[in-house]
C-alpha cells in the first residue's frame, strides 16, 4: 500500500495505557473474518443507501474487503432518523433475505447508533435501543456525540446509561470537533468507562489531518476499543477494512490489528 503518513507522539492527556476492551476476547488467525461492527447498509432508513440495489452493492463490497460479519447500525435519532429496535430488526431481516437471493455471502447482525440527546433515558426505558451484546455484565450500546460539539451533561448521561448496566461504545470521538481541538475532553467519559470506535478512514486520513492525528494519539495511547467502516455509500464512506487493516499491522503490530477488527468485536457482539 502507499499510504505512509508519519506517525505522532501520544497526546499527553491520554497517556494512561489503558486498552478499553472486554476481559475476554475470541482468539482468530485469519484476516479473512473481519467483523465490522458499525456500518449503515439497511436501504431507506438513514443516510446510508436509498435502495435494495444500493445496499446489495455496498455489500457486494464488504465481502470482497474480507468482511464477513456487519453489525448494521442505523442511526437512532429523535426527530430525524426515528428508528427503534423493531424496525431495525424487521428491516436488517428483509436485506438477510435479499443476500441469500443473490448469494452474497454476508452475515448481517444489527445494532443502532443512538445520538445522544435528553431522550435516551425515555428510549432505554421504552426499550426501543437494540444493543450489540452483555460484555462484562454490560450491555454496549453504539453512542453518537453531535459532529460539532459536546453536549452540557453528556458525561452526566453516560454515567447514568452505565448505572443501568449499559456500556456506551463512543461512535467516531476523532471526527468530533470539539474533541479535535482538546482531545482530553474526553477523557471524562473514557473515566466513567466508555469504549471508543474509531473509524478505520480516519487512521488513513480520510476525514482530514485533524481526525487522523487524534485517531494516531487515541491508538498510541491504546485507547481505542474497536475499529469500524462506518460505511455509507460506495464514494467517500465504503463499507471496508482491509487497508486499514494492514496499516494497522504494519504500524502497531499484527495483534493489534486483530484485536480492533477481529477478536475485540467478536467478544462484543457475543450474549
Ligand atoms: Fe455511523
Amino acid at each position: 500500500m502507499g499510504y505512509n503518513a508519519p506517525l505522532l507522539p501520544p497526546a499527553p492527556a491520554l497517556c494512561r495505557g489503558t486498552a478499553m476492551q472486554p476481559k475476554q476476547l475470541r482468539k482468530s488467525n485469519t484476516v479473512e473474518r473481519m467483523i465490522d461492527l458499525h456500518c449503515h447498509l439497511l436501504p431507506g432508513i438513514d443516510d446510508g443507501p436509498e435502495t435494495l440495489e444500493e445496499s446489495l452493492e455496498l455489500c457486494r463490497i464488504a465481502v470482497a474487503d474480507g468482511i464477513t460479519l456487519a453489525i448494521v447500525t442505523p442511526h437512532i435519532h429523535p426527530g430525524r432518523w426515528e428508528n427503534n429496535r423493531i424496525s431495525i430488526s424487521e428491516a436488517c431481516s428483509a436485506l438477510q433475505r435479499a443476500l441469500e437471493l443473490h448469494d452474497i455471502p454476508l452475515r448481517l447482525g444489527f445494532a443502532g447508533e443512538v445520538r445522544l440527546t435528553d431522550r435516551i433515558m425515555q428510549q432505554v426505558a421504552d426499550d426501543d435501543i437494540p444493543f450489540y451484546g452483555s460484555v462484562d455484565g454490560y450491555k454496549v450500546m453504539l453512542l453518537e456525540f453531535p459532529h460539532s460539539h459536546l453536549i452540557p451533561g453528556g458525561e452526566k448521561l453516560a454515567r447514568w446509561l452505565l448505572e443501568q448496566g449499559i456500556r456506551p461504545l463512543i461512535a467516531h470521538p476523532e471526527r468530533n470537533k470539539q474533541i479535535m481541538k482538546d482531545v482530553s475532553q474526553l477523557l471524562p467519559f473514557i473515566e466513567a468507562g466508555c469504549w471508543l470506535q474509531v473509524t478505520a478512514g480516519s487512521v488513513m486520513g480520510n476525514f482530514g489531518e485533524k481526525s487522523r492525528i487524534i485517531a494516531h494519539q487515541l491508538l498510541q495511547s491504546d485507547m481505542v476499543t474497536v475499529l469500524a467502516s462506518d460505511g455509507h455509500n460506495d464514494r467517500v464512506r465504503p463499507p471496508v477494512l482491509r487497508q486499514t487493516f494492514d496499516y494497522i499491522a504494519s504500524q502497531y503490530g499484527e495483534k493489534r490489528a486483530q484485536r480492533l477488527m477481529l477478536e475485540t468485536p467478536a467478544a462484543i457482539i457475543q450474549s
